[in-house]
């Protein structure tokens, strides 16, 4: 059996996200988004919001965990028996520290690979960071996240 880890902060989870996981999913038998528990980055949604978030926006799609995760990704991995991380790239920007990391977990770990899946081209712009300062301005995310996500950030923000 295929198991894939989609490893990230998804603070909060964006359609170029959702992108990723779509066709990640097609890929191999389960996939488990992991969500980082103990970025350096300053979070808007807590853990376990972000978890609630990503369930609801992936509950169609058959083949999906939602895991959070602190620690190492390729210790991670190996708890869940993954033999694939997945990664979205971007742009030719993201590449550099991308492959760094990828070479060092399979430094780390040979048990699993990473694979990158191109981000497609209308959301090769998007991170959560832009997504968060436009909702908190009270400007339109609409075309950058799914309906119940744009919700919870109206909420967070008081910009209902
Ligand atoms: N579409 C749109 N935006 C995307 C995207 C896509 N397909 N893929 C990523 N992004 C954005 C994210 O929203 C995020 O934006 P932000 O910086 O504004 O928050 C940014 O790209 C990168 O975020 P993400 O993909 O979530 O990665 P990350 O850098 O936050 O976390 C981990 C990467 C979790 C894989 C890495 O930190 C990790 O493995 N940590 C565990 C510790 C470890 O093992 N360290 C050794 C690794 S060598």
């Amino acid at each position: 059996m295929s198991i894939s880890i989609y490893p990230g902060s998804f603070d909060p989870v964006t359609l170029g996200h959702i992108d990723i996981i779509k066709r990640a999913a097609k890929m191999t038998d389960v996939l488990i988004v992991g969500v980082l528990k103990n970025s350096a980055k300053r979070g808007l949604f807590t853990i376990e919001e972000r978890e609630d978030l990503l369930r609801q926006v992936t509950k169609d799609i058959p083949n999906i965990e939602i895991k959070s995760f602190d620690g190492l990704l390729v210790d991670f991995a190996k708890e869940n028996n993954a033999n694939t991380i997945v990664r979205g790239l971007r742009a030719i920007t993201d590449f550099d520290y991308e492959l760094q990391m990828a070479q060092t977990n399979r430094a780390l770990y040979e048990g699993a690979d990473t694979i990158f899946i191109p981000t497609s081209i209308e959301y090769s712009f998007l991170s959560s960071t832009t997504v968060r300062e436009i909702a908190s301005l009270g400007g339109d995310v609409s075309k950058f996240v799914a309906p119940y996500v744009e919700e919870k950030l109206k909420e967070k923000y008081n910009t209902k």
